[in-house]
């Protein structure tokens, strides 16, 4: 029961990573509220999970959708009575290199997934102070380096993870810690489409050291630990669970091929 008396939010909760999350934190005691632009199954997640300790409530929002967002924040506020944590986990990637890409992908990629943090933070952050809790961003290791072909994800993802630092440097001493967790391939319905394609899924297991993708809830459990007091003296940090990935240079596996 580690989050009991903790109030959280989180977006993009209705699946994959954020509904993992929500879930680790009500297991643990936690009064959250759960939020997402698909509503009806916002609701039945939330629904799945009423027997957990914890207290769920549901409000939809669009999360590149700057006054969804303000009203999301001021709805968490004042239905938990402050708010102790904020999880900004919303974010999609879309394919193209930047000859590829139309400026309505761009914007939607960058709104969604970069936008939306800066959004939810400066509307949370008072409510942060008030309490001294923290944040945890959803960056991905597509922001710790490049990724061939998702230009808009790569820079929106690179712009969470400084975002992460520079928050954290700005409000240490306002007693709030900012971190992020960058997951690598995790089996979502974001990603179904690249265990749907034979090719693409033996090309990640021969890349990943640990040769296999993460489950959502190895990525909450990280989310979980860098929200929680175990954390008290960690911030700035963007945090890898990536089964190894990002340890390697990028250069051919010479124990294989050798
Ligand atoms: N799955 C991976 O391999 C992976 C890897 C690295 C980082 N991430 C990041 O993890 C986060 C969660 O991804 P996931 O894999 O759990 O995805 P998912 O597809 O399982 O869930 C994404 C959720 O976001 C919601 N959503 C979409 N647009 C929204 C909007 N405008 N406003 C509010 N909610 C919206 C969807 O309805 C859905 O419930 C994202 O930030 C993603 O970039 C995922």
């Amino acid at each position: 029961m580690r989050f009991a008396n903790t109030r959280i939010l989180i977006t993009a909760a209705a699946s994959g990573i954020g509904a993992a999350a929500a879930r680790r934190f009500a297991s643990e005691g936690a009064t959250v509220v759960m939020s997402d632009i698909d509503n009806d199954r916002l609701v039945a997640c939330a629904e799945a999970m009423k027997s957990l300790p914890g207290r769920i409530t549901t409000h939809a929002a669009d999360v590149s959708d700057e006054r969804q967002i303000q009203d999301l924040v001021a709805h968490a506020a004042t239905t938990l009575g402050g708010l102790d944590v904020l999880v900004n986990n919303a974010g999609l990637g879309c394919h193209g290199r930047v000859t590829e890409l139309s400026t309505d992908d761009w914007r939607r990629v960058l709104g969604i997934s970069l936008d939306s943090v800066f959004y939810a933070t400066r509307a949370a952050m008072p409510h942060l102070i008030t309490s001294h809790g923290c944040i945890v961003n959803t960056a991905s290791i597509s922001g710790l380096a490049g990724d061939y072909g998702f230009a808009a994800y790569a820079a929106a993802k690179g712009g969470v993870v400084n975002l992460t630092r520079t928050l954290a440097l700005d409000h240490a001493r306002d007693g709030v810690r900012v971190n992020a967790v960058c997951p690598g391939l995790v089996a979502t319905q974001l990603t179904r489409k690249f265990f749907d394609n034979a090719r693409i899924a033996r090309a990640y297991e021969d890349a990943i050291p640990m040769g296999r993708a993460a489950q959502p809830e190895e990525i909450a459990s990280v989310i979980a630990f860098l929200a929680s007091s175990d954390a008290s003296y960690v911030t700035g940090v963007n945090l890898a669970a990536d089964g190894g990935l990002m340890a390697a240079t990028g250069q051919p596996n010479f124990t294989r091929l050798m």
